[in-house]
């Protein structure tokens, strides 16, 4: 973090990419692409599907019961802040899930009972 990073009045300090985090250290692996409802989403090969996307968003998803943005909290597989949901209804963690390419996730939970 520091001065490089941008930012805006209401958000000193916040990545110039309106992400949530900020690389300390630049990756260098292959770039990969996923799709998070419905739009891909380049990260590198390595990245938890967290730092994927918070690297790119100001938050995850939002809370099932009150839709408060939630960005995962432990970082580490611990809290359960972190959920999100393959196309086929399987839940991960994006803290401890590595982003692969081709993965197809969404940031919303399946509807109970709902099959296809
Ligand atoms: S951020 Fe806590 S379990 Fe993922």
């Amino acid at each position: 973090m520091g001065s490089s990073t941008g930012g805006s009045p209401d958000r000193p300090g916040a990545a110039a990419s309106g992400g949530q985090l900020i690389r300390a250290v630049r990756r260098t692996g292959p770039p990969i692409t996923l799709a998070v409802d419905g739009r891909d989403v380049t990260a590198t090969d390595g990245d938890s599907v967290l730092a994927a996307l918070l690297t790119q968003r100001p938050f995850l998803r939002r809370l099932e019961f009150g839709g408060e943005p939630r960005a995962g909290f432990c970082l580490m597989g611990a809290c359960q802040d972190c959920w999100v949901w393959t196309e086929e209804g399987d839940r991960l963690r994006a803290c401890t899930t590595p982003a692969r390419s081709g993965m197809a996730l969404r940031t919303t939970a399946p509807v109970l009972g709902h099959h296809g």
